[in-house]
């Protein structure tokens, strides 16, 4: 299993739900979340590692690690207040975008267990899993850019 990098077509792939946790999935649930710290990152989407069911892992602890599974994430509702974050990603590494998201947003999904999570998420979380579930619909930072600018970039990247 590796991060795949920018322009990896399936990085453009809209994910399918997930219907089965079994031991097959917690395997790779475990793998991801090795995969994840090994790349420093704080989240990483299934679609990132070429699987195209719709969950992610990530980990906003700070001393300890606590990682979590988010599976089949449902975005009920978006605050109107905005925010804006220098985000990156390690399928463009290097690359740090400011993005402008909702402040808060009310999320639902299925952890690990398969109990099924409501919660309201705010300023770091909240922007951690709305660019997760954008993974999983195929979306990148780099689509936020205004079109001059990511014309520019993705022709550094692909040249490098
Ligand atoms: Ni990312």
């Amino acid at each position: 299993m590796k991060v795949l990098r920018f322009p990896d077509p399936r990085l453009r792939v809209k994910a399918r739900e997930l219907k089965i946790i079994d031991k097959e999935t917690r395997k790779i649930f475990g793998q991801m979340k090795e995969l994840m710290y090994e790349e420093d990152g704080i989240g990483l989407a299934a679609t990132q590692v070429g699987i195209d069911l719709r969950f992610f892992v990530f980990d906003l602890s700070k001393e300890e690690r606590k990682p979590q599974v988010v599976i089949n994430p449902i975005i009920i509702s978006k605050s109107d207040e905005k925010i804006v974050f220098g985000e990156g990603c390690l399928s463009i590494p290097g690359l740090r975008v400011p993005v402008e998201r909702s402040k808060k947003i009310f999320v639902k999904w299925i952890d690990e267990k398969g109990n099924e999570i409501q919660k309201e998420l705010s300023e770091l979380e909240s922007v951690l899993f709305q660019h997760e579930i954008d993974h999983l619909e195929g979306k990148l930072i780099i689509d936020k850019l205004p079109e001059e600018e990511r014309k520019r970039i993705i022709k550094e990247i692909i040249e490098l």
